[in-house]
C-alpha cells in the first residue's frame, strides 16, 4: 500500500495504462478487459486490473497534470513493480494537418518544466518514448486504419494557456499537439528503467477552436485504448 493506492502488492499488473480521468479508467476496463477488478479507489482515483487477450493489465487514473501523474507513476513503479506504462488521453492539435479524432503517438514531449526539473537543473533532458512500444503502437494504429500522426508533443502545465506566442513557435517547430502529462511519464520511465508511451486522441484544435462533441468521444477514445493494449503485448 502507498499513500495514494490501496491495492495489495500483486494486485497491480506489470503493464499499466494511465488515462487522466478515473472514470475513463473505469470505462476502458469495463469495455476492454475480461474480469476487471477494482484495485484502487483512494481519492476516487480508480484502478482496475483484468485480462486483455489473456494478458494481465491494470488501467489506473493519473489525474490531470504532471504533479498528479508523478505521484501515481512513482508509486506504481516503486511499490507495485510496474514496468510498462502507457498514457492514454486527450490532446489539443497544433497543426492544420491534424484533425479531431485523429490519434497522436508521441515520440518526444517538449516542456517548459516537469516535476523532475529540480534534479535536472541546467540540463534540458529530452523525454522520449520507448521505441518498441512506439513501433508496435504505430503498427496497431495502421492495422486498424485509424488516422495517426507520430512525432513530438508539448506537455503543458496549464490548460488555459496565456502564451499564444509559445503555441505559435511550437506549431512552427512541428509539435503535433498539447497535453499535460507525457513528459514526466517519459522522464520517470527513463529514470527507473521502464517502458513508456503516450497514445492520445485529438479532442480539440488550438488553431481552429473546434472541439469534439462529448457523445463522439467514447468511440474515438476506444481506438486509442485498443492501440495501447495491442502495443503493450505485441
Ligand atoms: N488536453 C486536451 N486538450 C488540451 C489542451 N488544449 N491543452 C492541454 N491539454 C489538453
Amino acid at each position: 500500500m502507498t499513500p495514494h493506492i490501496s491495492a495489495k502488492i500483486g494486485d497491480i499488473a506489470e503493464t499499466v495504462l494511465m488515462p487522466g480521468d478515473p472514470y475513463r479508467a473505469k470505462w476502458a476496463a469495463e469495455t476492454f478487459l475480461d474480469k476487471p477488478k477494482l484495485v484502487n479507489e483512494v481519492r476516487g482515483m480508480f484502478g482496475f486490473t483484468g485480462d486483455y487477450k489473456g494478458n494481465r493489465v491494470t488501467i489506473h487514473g493519473s489525474g490531470m497534470g504532471m504533479p498528479s501523474l508523478s505521484i501515481y507513476a512513482n508509486e506504481l513503479i516503486a511499490t507495485y513493480g510496474a514496468k510498462t506504462l502507457i498514457r492514454i488521453g486527450s490532446c489539443g492539435a497544433m497543426q492544420t494537418s491534424v484533425n479531431l479524432r485523429d490519434v497522436i503517438i508521441a515520440m518526444t514531449a517538449t516542456t517548459l518544466s516537469t516535476p523532475s526539473r529540480g534534479i535536472m537543473r541546467e540540463l534540458n533532458f529530452a523525454p522520449c518514448a520507448d521505441y518498441s512500444l512506439l513501433e508496435a503502437a504505430v503498427a496497431s494504429a495502421r492495422a486498424k486504419g485509424t488516422p495517426t500522426h507520430v512525432g513530438g508533443i508539448y506537455s503543458s502545465d496549464v490548460f488555459y494557456d496565456e502564451r499564444p506566442d509559445l503555441t505559435e513557435q511550437m506549431t512552427r517547430h512541428g509539435i503535433l499537439g498539447v497535453e499535460m502529462e507525457a513528459a514526466e511519464l517519459y522522464t520517470l520511465a527513463a529514470r527507473h528503467g521502464c517502458r513508456a508511451l503516450a497514445v492520445l486522441t485529438v479532442s480539440d484544435h488550438l488553431l481552429t477552436g473546434d472541439a469534439l462533441p462529448s457523445e463522439d468521444r467514447e468511440r474515438s477514445f476506444g481506438d486509442m485504448v485498443e492501440i495501447a493494449l495491442e502495443a503493450a503485448f505485441a
